[in-house]
């Protein structure tokens, strides 16, 4: 099949619709990555989404919607998450909620769970798109399975390491401004609130509103909380290592602040962490190109620098 680039104008975002409501999947803008969206009460439209993806079919995806009133009919919200719907959403934040009876969600979607994980973003595309086809979309970053998300267009409907081809249509609507995936966060069995995957909102803002640190289950990799949060998820073909001062000249350096070698491409020259968010994926798609390992420069911890580097030990650990 031909994969279709639609602009986000009243035409594109009426033919993204028809193919939704076709049940067929159709790749969307966030603030965050791309995603590969269906409707989320269609199990069919939700299964060619793990068929375009090539992805374990034990994943579940999370169900975009455009505001609270309208999550609120699908999962019960507690003090904490409603707080943090009020603060963080639209936005970078999915939370993991207890799904209502009678959701009307298909069960491929939760993969047979009985929470979903719910986003609102912020998306000005997403957020016409999703008032336009009035119903809840699942959607999971839109690569195929356990290569780099995608922030572009273009990144979707390559045929070689993207989606083209195995899609009806891409709805373009310029480059992720977030450039990383959303911050996930759930409840543990008593209560307690878990960073799942760090992600576009700091954890930090996160601590900060509800007063209380987040549990990492995350950091637990042989028993993942979040089904998707396998090591070796975000993987370029070539060899990554991290931390790395001085590269050897033969490789790819992605460089964080100022430098010098050769074969430097630079998260950011500023060392400003929101932009070396937004430029990770493109990158690491350039630098897997290029067929050198690549050496990444060490990345600060804090902030968006935490999910910066979950993403790189992703791309880093053996397979
Ligand atoms: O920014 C984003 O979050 C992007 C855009 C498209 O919204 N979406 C995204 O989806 O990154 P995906 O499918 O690549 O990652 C979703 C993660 C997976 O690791 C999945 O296991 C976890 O969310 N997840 C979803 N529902 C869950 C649930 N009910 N319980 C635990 N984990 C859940
Ligand atoms: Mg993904």
């Amino acid at each position: 099949m031909d994969t279709q680039i639609l602009s986000a104008d009243a035409a594109g975002i009426k033919t993204a619709c028809d193919w939704l409501a076709q049940g067929m999947p159709v790749a969307v803008p966030t603030e965050t990555v791309y995603g590969l969206a269906a409707d989320a009460r269609n199990s069919k439209a939700v299964a060619r989404i793990y068929e375009a993806k090539g992805r374990p079919s034990f994943n579940p995806l999370i169900v975009h919607l455009p505001d609270l009133a309208e999550v609120e009919k699908i999962a019960t919200l507690g003090p904490q998450a409603r707080a943090l719907a009020e603060a963080f959403w639209p936005g970078p934040l999915t939370m993991v909620l207890p799904l209502r009876a009678q959701s009307g969600i298909a069960s491929i979607t939760t993969a047979g769970l009985d929470t979903v994980g719910i986003r609102v973003p912020s998306h000005a595309g997403m957020q016409r798109l999703m008032r336009a086809f009035g119903g809840p979309l699942a959607a999971p970053s839109a690569n195929p399975s356990g290569r780099v998300s995608a922030t572009s267009a273009q990144h979707v409907a390559d045929i070689a390491s993207g989606l083209g081809g195995r899609i009806p249509a891409v709805l373009d609507d310029g480059a992720s401004p977030v450039g990383v995936e959303s911050t996930i966060i759930g409840w543990s069995d008593d209560g307690q609130p878990a960073l799942l995957r760090p992600g576009g909102l700091p954890a930090e803002a996160i601590e900060a509103l509800l007063g209380v640190r987040l549990l990492h289950p995350e950091s637990n990799h042989d028993a993942p909380t979040s089904p998707g949060q396998l090591l070796s998820h975000y993987a370029p073909s070539v060899g990554l290592r991290m931390e790395v001062r001085d590269p050897a000249p033969h490789e790819t350096y992605l460089a964080f602040g100022p430098s010098d070698h050769p074969h430097a491409l630079n998260l950011s020259e500023s060392g400003d962490l929101t932009e070396a968010a937004a430029q990770l994926f493109d990158l690491l798609r350039r630098a897997d190109l290029l067929g050198r390992a690549i050496a990444v420069a060490p990345i600060p911890e804090t902030g968006l620098g935490a999910a910066i580097n979950d993403r790189l030990r992703r791309a880093a650990a053996p397979r």
